[in-house]
């Protein structure tokens, strides 16, 4: 059986990446901080079942790339595939109103953990030469609106990353995509009280993903609800 590794598991995001995987039949490794995270994410997913949960600082240079050494020393299962939405603030702060230390942790979590994610699993992927693989992304629309400028601004650093990683990966047995989302998602009981789509429901986008193989070195928009039953597969390039 397959296994998708998820960086940011229990976010909005990556609960969504984790029911997909687990709908379409497949393991999952997901990092978390600590046994609180771990806990949150099984009630929001509902189930234990077909999960195995890591602890990493995926914040930090080399937490990925330990989980990804102890994968290679065969004490963590292989994985196939990789989801990677870690996010962090999600406020409308001013631009003139953001300190220093404020910017620099909004983009350590929203790009630079992003970025270790990728640089630290394309290679462990290759190495497989697994014929489906994927490598997958979340970035948002305020990446452009730039309504929200904090998050907008970590979103703007991930577009160009997204493009490298589809040029790089054009030739390679990874399917790498960017899934670019234009609403809100979250947490399936937040989802209902704020009136936003649930988790569960934006699952759908990935489970196409994994299984769908036109879907190669893309940007996925994920703009209307029919765009999730249906790849609004983009080529930036
Ligand atoms: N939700 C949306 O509707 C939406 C729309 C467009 C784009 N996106 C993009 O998708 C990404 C994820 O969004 P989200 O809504 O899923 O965010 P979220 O719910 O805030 O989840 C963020 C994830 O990052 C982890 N994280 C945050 N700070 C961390 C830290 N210091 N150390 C380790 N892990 C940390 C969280 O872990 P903990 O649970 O342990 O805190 C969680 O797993 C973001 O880049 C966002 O811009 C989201």
């Amino acid at each position: 059986m397959e296994t998708v590794l998820v960086v940011g598991a229990t976010g909005n995001i990556g609960v969504s990446a984790v029911t997909a995987a687990l709908r379409s039949k497949r393991n999952v490794l997901a990092i978390v901080r600590n046994d609180e995270s771990s806990k949150r994410l099984i009630k929001h997913v509902g189930t234990s079942e077909g999960i195995i949960c890591v602890q990493a600082d995926v914040t930090s240079d080399n937490g990925v790339r330990n989980v990804v050494d102890q994968v290679r020393a065969g004490k963590l299962p292989a994985f196939q595939h990789v989801w990677s939405s870690v996010g962090g603030e999600y406020v409308s702060v001013p631009l003139e109103e953001i300190d220093t230390e404020r910017l620099r942790r909004n983009m350590n979590i929203s790009f630079e953990a992003n970025f270790f994610a990728y640089r630290d699993t394309i290679g462990f992927l290759r190495d497989q030469n697994h014929p489906q693989s994927t490598w997958t992304i979340c970035t948002g629309m305020q990446g452009e609106l730039a309504i929200f400028p904090l998050p907008a601004m970590t979103q703007g650093a991930l577009f160009p990353m997204c493009i490298a990683g589809m040029r790089e990966n054009e030739e390679t047995n990874v399917r790498f995509n960017e899934v670019f989302l234009g609403f809100r998602v979250e947490h399936d009981e937040d989802a209902i009280t704020h009136g936003v789509v649930k988790a569960s429901d934006f699952a759908t986008v990935y489970e196409l993903i994994l299984n769908d193989e036109t879907a190669r070195s893309s940007r996925i928009k994920v703009l209307t609800p029919e765009d999730m039953k249906k790849l609004n597969i983009q080529k930036r390039y």
